[in-house]
């Protein structure tokens, strides 16, 4: 069977493949020739992946599974939720978006967060939510220099080190895209394996 991932970063891609095996084989944008931006206009991390899969799924007559993640902070009321990626602005970059966080939870004692990952799949026009999440808490300050995003900052729960001081291979095992990854390949085994 085949099915669009519609991303063309190179690290999910690999994922998702080392996860479904050789079951599915999984297309990247680049691979059907989609070169389209398509717009993340919901505000709802599952709004958004269904909008990317309905995207491909219309466009091309593929089947197809999208994502969508965000860091989503207890006393921030969920925010940065699915504005994760600018949350200090359309232009900015992940130092100016820890900033911002950093900023937004000072004085507070609450600092229980989570990442989140959204998968939507769509097969023979059946729609499905695959949802990956790993709990932890937001440090005061950064720590480490691996990774991306808000790395520097989230230390998942049973740990003390932040993602970014962790190896690849460690972070992976626990991720909240990890975890979302392995649902989507459990459906996929038992229902087209
Ligand atoms: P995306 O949906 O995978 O593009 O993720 C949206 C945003 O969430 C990214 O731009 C990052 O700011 C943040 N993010 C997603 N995954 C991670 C992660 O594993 N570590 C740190 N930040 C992440």
């Amino acid at each position: 069977m085949k099915l669009v991932f519609a991303t063309n970063n190179k690290h999910k891609l690999q994922e998702v493949r080392d996860i479904v095996g050789n079951r599915v084989e999984v297309l990247s944008l680049s691979d059907i020739g989609c070169c389209d931006d398509i717009p993340e206009t919901a505000d709802t991390l599952q709004g958004n992946a269904l909008i990317k899969a309905r995207h491909i799924c219309g466009k091309y007559g593929l089947d197809c599974f999208a994502d969508d993640t965000g860091l989503e902070v207890e006393a921030l009321g969920g925010a940065p939720g699915v504005y994760s990626a600018r949350y200090a602005g359309e232009e900015c970059d992940s130092e100016a978006n820890m900033r911002k966080l950093l900023e937004n939870l000072t004085g507070k004692s609450n600092r229980n967060a989570q990442f989140r990952t959204v998968i939507a799949l769509i097969i023979d026009g059946k729609e499905m939510l695959f949802d990956g999440i790993v709990k932890g808490t937001i440090a005061t300050e950064k720590k480490g220099d691996s990774g991306f995003g808000y790395d520097p900052i989230f230390i998942p729960e049973g740990h003390t080190e932040s993602f970014a001081q962790m190896s690849g291979e460690m972070k992976n095992s626990m991720s909240h895209r990890f975890r979302a990854t392995q649902q989507l390949g459990d459906y996929l085994k038992e229902n087209y394996g």
